[in-house]
């Protein structure tokens, strides 16, 4: 979910285009429902379930009253999408206005007990509990931020809050404990966001409020409150993204637009090598590695065990985040955690982070400054990819997968690797530049139901990742198998006619790799080869070949091949008629466990 919030000086200028703006750009994070509240002596709501576009062009969500209010996009997760259960929720006496993003675990035993106190609630969600308990402790006599305060002593989970009422207007009051929030100082108002692309347009210096602080907005400015009620002085960072960064510019969606700043990501992340080299030196006695992530970044993590013990012969695991707390107790001080995240934000991380911090030394590679990964993690390094609209990673994994190579070429002192690094951003623009073959590829295969992604080494990575990015966007089920699995099982689904993507560079695991692609193609597979351009034995084997610069070496090619399985999944995506940027049941940044 996503929630902003935004005061401004003046009184009597209208919010609520300046809130649909900036929620409109939180619409990755969730696109189940859309609402907002605003307030000119009583509080206004427009809300109901669908994407942005869809719910604006029934309620005109604008065109609303007030110079202060609260916006959501909503990303189910207690009760179905639906007008009811889209926020903000209120209280019974429409009062109290409240955005939630996060889970509030014990919201069963608290809307027993506020049911047995009288209370009747209208929603399924677990949020709605929150309006209710504020109206409860003004009723006792408290002010909102107190009343804030009281309910978030009881409330379990995790949460980002923003709250408004009727009863002491001309505030915002918001909240958060482990789901993101930040403030932004702008010139014409206040402003309160889940992640910065939502109010880059509008405020640039912003404060980063901790877990249990209370953050009040008023005309005259933003006061912070620690859990103890002190008032405390933040720092203020400023970002150094641009709004356009977060423009279509011309694009018909993010995510094409995203696959062809890829180049650049990877310019700009390649200039992070002293920072790494600096965290290298820092890190003595380093005897074990373990990479924790989730999704994409998962697949960048698997491709630096791969860097990590064939160059720098240092064991290395790579763990999915959910599943971490069963390793929990191999950790040790000679361990250096890796956490691979875009967001910064993603729940499952987070938890594992606290974890490893106990007995680990711990390292975030992060695309979004001043995440809570990077607030906690004990060294960062940043990948510069630019903010990343598209649901589906694309740019941030090609900057993850450059730090991450930056950090093994480092680690193992091999001067050649780092040297190939600066060639990627050319071979990727030569993908790019044959769009075309891609664009065609797509339409002889976007009928299929099943496709099989196969690579061997450091091609195996690639392949999951571009299985997944096929199955996020264009829901044709896309199975990566490590090449000389298949062969293990898989091979009984291989069938007359299943397109069968063969990730195949050049280099030592070239020649078992054809086996592989020999196997599937003996059983009916129509073959889709991603190989070297001059490689004379794949034209003569495979009926497609997506040819590629044969200087991309085996060792390199993830940063390169995974681009134009990424073309191949958006193509298909785009020949179904299906939105890239909003695959169904996903959001970018996960904040539940
Ligand atoms: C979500 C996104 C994926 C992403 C994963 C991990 O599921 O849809 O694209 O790979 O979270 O996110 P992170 O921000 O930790 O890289």
């Amino acid at each position: 979910c996503g929630i902003v919030g935004c005061i401004l000086k003046e009184n009597n200028r209208n919010v609520a285009p300046i809130l649909f703006d900036c929620i409109s750009k939180l619409e990755y994070r969730g696109y189940d429902s859309i609402g907002l509240a605003t307030y000119d002596g009583n509080i206004h709501i427009k809300k109901d379930k669908g994407k942005i576009d869809e719910v604006n062009r029934k309620l005109d969500l604008p065109d609303m009253p007030g110079s202060f209010g609260i916006a959501h996009v909503r990303w189910a997760t207690h009760g179905d999408p639906s007008k009811l259960n889209a926020h903000p929720q209120m209280d019974e006496e429409n009062t109290i206005a409240v955005v939630h993003n996060g889970i509030i675990e014990n919201n069963t035993k608290l809307k027993a007990d506020l049911i047995a106190e009288g209370h009747t609630f209208k929603s399924d969600t677990d949020t709605e509990v929150i309006p209710h308990l504020i109206q409860k402790f003004m009723d006792e006599g408290r002010d909102l931020e107190h009343a804030v305060r009281k309910t978030i002593e009881i409330l379990e989970g995790a949460y980002a809050i923003a709250a408004i009422s009727s009863r002491e207007p001309d505030k915002i009051v918001a909240t958060r404990k482990d789901s993101p929030l930040i403030v932004g100082l702008g010139g014409d108002g206040y402003y309160l966001a889940s992640d910065s692309p939502a109010i880059l347009k509008y405020a640039k210096d912003i404060i980063y409020p901790e877990k249990g602080e209370i953050v009040i907005l008023d005309r005259t400015g933003v006061v912070v409150h620690d859990e103890f009620d002190n008032p405390i002085n933040k720092e203020v960072d400023t970002i150094n993204w641009t709004p356009e960064m977060a423009e279509k510019e011309g694009y018909d969606h993010f995510m094409i637009k995203e696959i062809n700043e890829q180049a650049t990501s990877v310019k700009n992340t390649l200039t992070q090598k002293d920072n790494i080299q600096k965290i290298i030196d820092d890190l003595d006695d380093i005897s074990r590695i373990c990479f924790v992530a989730c999704g994409t970044s998962y697949h960048a993590s698997l491709t630096g065990k791969y860097l990590l013990e064939s160059l720098a012969g240092i064991p290395t695991d790579v763990i999915l985040a959910s599943e971490f707390k069963y390793s929990a107790k191999t950790l040790d001080e000679n361990t250096l955690v890796i956490f691979i995240s875009q967001s910064g934000e993603t729940a499952d991380s987070l938890k594992a982070l606290d974890v490893a911090n106990e007995t680990s030394k711990t390292l975030g590679i992060v695309n979004v400054a001043g995440s809570s990964i990077t607030r906690r993690a004990q060294y960062v390094i940043q990948t510069q990819a630019g903010p990343e609209i598209g649901v589906a990673a694309t740019k941030t994994y090609v900057s993850q997968l450059t730090a991450v190579y930056l950090f093994a070429a480092l680690m193992a002192k091999d001067d050649r690797l780092l040297n190939d690094l600066d060639k990627v951003p050319d071979f990727i623009n030569e993908v790019l530049e044959d769009v075309e073959s891609i664009k065609a590829m797509s339409q002889r295969y976007n009928y299929a139901k099943d496709f099989f992604y196969l690579g061997r080494g450091y091609s195996y990575p690639t392949a999951l990742e571009g299985a997944l990015k096929l199955k996020e966007i264009s829901y044709i089920h896309g199975e990566g198998y490590a090449a000389g699995e298949l062969k293990h099982g898989p091979l009984a689904l291989i069938d007359e006619g299943i397109p069968v993507v063969v990730v195949i560079p050049p280099g030592d695991s070239h020649k078992k790799t054809m086996s592989n692609l020999e196997e599937v193609k003996s059983r009916g597979a129509r073959v889709l080869a991603f190989g070297a351009a001059d490689d004379e034995e794949l034209a003569e084997k495979a009926p497609e070949v997506f040819k590629i610069n044969p200087e991309v070496s085996e060792i390199i090619a993830p940063l390169v091949y995974i681009v134009p399985l990424q073309l191949l999944s958006y193509y298909i995506t785009i020949e179904k008629g299906f939105d890239p940027d909003k695959p169904r049941n996903l959001a970018k940044c996960v904040t539940v466990e």
